[in-house]
């Protein structure tokens, strides 16, 4: 009976545990738990979602009070277009957050940023250019693209020092996803170093429609698998969604995936980034408590329990602080869906905005909980204490369970 030990990822010239923390934006996949999947020789994940704000967190910086007063002026303005960030800004927030996890690393594992293109930031392709230099600055092992098709994100760093060091990697849910990337990244004769093939049980966006229930994880896989050979390119695979215990992860690794990435059974470990009061809502939802909706401004599906404070919330639009997914002409679906409701009850002091949410915001407060199909499986991953509560998790102990569990076993945390 194997166990994911039994298998090694070969990126390059590194040989790696095929476990890769997923990204988890808003600092959901912290330096804390991308350090232990490096220490214990994996792949962990910091996400580059809201950096500005992480590192107001993290070191008391002043960012996001600093963007605030510079557009205070235009808060009741539904015209956003004015709201820029600062690239410096931008970059040293960004070279703060990689340049200090990387600082901390140990062990023989990497540390990859996920960068999500659907941050369009008011200024798509700036802002996202020093997201990535400053990522590749600060020393970071490898990006993630994700949310998006990225067919212009490698040209933006192509004459960057360490782009041919650095490892790139894509997340798509579908063949042809992956092939308009191929066809870009050949141009630059740069292809990807691994492809996360992400299936419609994930946590966070789906790049499915809401049609996602049709398509399933193995399916894609072999597709992709298939192509990658009668292409005759050698580049890792690796699947992620719903992939819960040691065995499924064995199930991949045996049908040719390179490794693993895995997220859900994280979010309730002491070292994610979510408050303790989420791991335990996180911890008691049942199946009927999850959902798939449109309330995300992107367009793009996206799961979470149905009991999230974001859900429903009328607050107005948060750009002047936050505005990370204003497009180029500074809107955002939310605005609009405010706006609207604001028009029809402008006697109202609360509204209720049911169609959309602003993400942003309810992001960075841990509003929206979003969240892998299978949460409601972690009740099964923990003990149950006296007062109804459920025992957090060490990061480490979910990745060994991961690494050395056999038949389906989910080994509980000691009492
Ligand atoms: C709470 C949460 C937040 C997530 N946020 C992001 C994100 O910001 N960007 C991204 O590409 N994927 C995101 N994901 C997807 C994960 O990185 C990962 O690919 C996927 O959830 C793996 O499936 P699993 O959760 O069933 O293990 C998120 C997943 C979860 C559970």
């Amino acid at each position: 009976m194997k166990s994911v030990d039994d298998f090694r990822l070969r990126l390059g010239k590194k040989e790696l545990v095929p476990i890769m923390t997923g990204g988890m934006g808003v600092d959901i996949s912290t330096a804390e738990l991308s350090l232990v999947a490096a220490r214990l020789g994996g792949i962990g994940h910091i996400s580059d979602a809201m950096v500005p704000t992480v590192s107001d967190r993290r070191f008391k910086t002043g960012f996001v009070k600093e963007k605030q007063k510079k557009y205070k002026y235009n808060v009741a303005n539904r015209d956003k277009s004015v709201v820029q960030f600062d690239l410096v800004r931008l970059a040293e927030a960004t070279k703060l957050h990689v340049g200090r996890t990387m600082e901390a690393k140990q062990g023989d594992g990497l540390i990859f940023i996920n960068t999500m293109e659907k941050l369009t930031m008011g200024s798509p392709r700036d802002t996202l250019r020093v997201r990535l230099t400053s990522a590749m600055d600060g020393g970071i092992d490898g990006i993630t693209l994700s949310a998006g098709l990225h067919l212009g994100s490698l040209a933006l760093v192509e004459d960057h020092p360490r782009f041919r060091d650095v490892k790139f990697g894509i997340i798509v849910s579908s063949l042809r996803a992956l092939t308009l990337f191929l066809r870009k990244s050949a141009r630059l004769n740069r292809l990807p170093d691994y492809i996360i093939v992400e299936g419609p049980l994930a946590g966070g966006h789906l790049g499915f429609g809401m049609d996602w229930v049709q398509y399933d994880l193995k399916t894609i896989v072999n597709e992709i698998h298939q192509f990658l050979k009668q292409e005759n390119l050698n580049i890792p695979l690796i699947p992620a969604g719903g992939i819960f215990t040691g065995s499924d992860a064995v199930e991949f690794l045996e049908a040719g995936a390179a490794a693993v990435q895995v997220a859900t059974r994280f979010t309730v470990t002491k070292e994610c980034g979510l408050p303790e009061k989420v791991k335990q809502e996180y911890f008691k939802a049942n199946e009927e408590d999850i959902e798939v909706n449109l309330i995300s401004p992107t367009g793009y599906p996206m799961r979470m329990l149905k009991n999230s404070p974001a859900i429903g919330a009328g607050i107005r639009p948060n750009c002047e602080a936050y505005g990370y997914l204003l497009d180029g002409t500074g809107n955002c679906a939310y605005i609009e869906a405010y706006n609207r409701e604001l028009e029809r009850h402008p006697d109202e002091d609360t509204l209720s905005v049911k169609d959309k949410t602003c993400l942003c915001t309810h992001m960075r407060n841990f509003d929206c909980w979003t969240c892998g199909h299978y949460t409601y499986r972690l009740k099964d991953t923990s003990r149950k204490l006296p007062d109804g509560s459920y025992q957090i998790l060490n990061a480490e102990d979910v990745f060994k369970d991961y690494l050395y569990s056999t038949e389906h076993h989910i080994a509980l945390p000691a009492a």
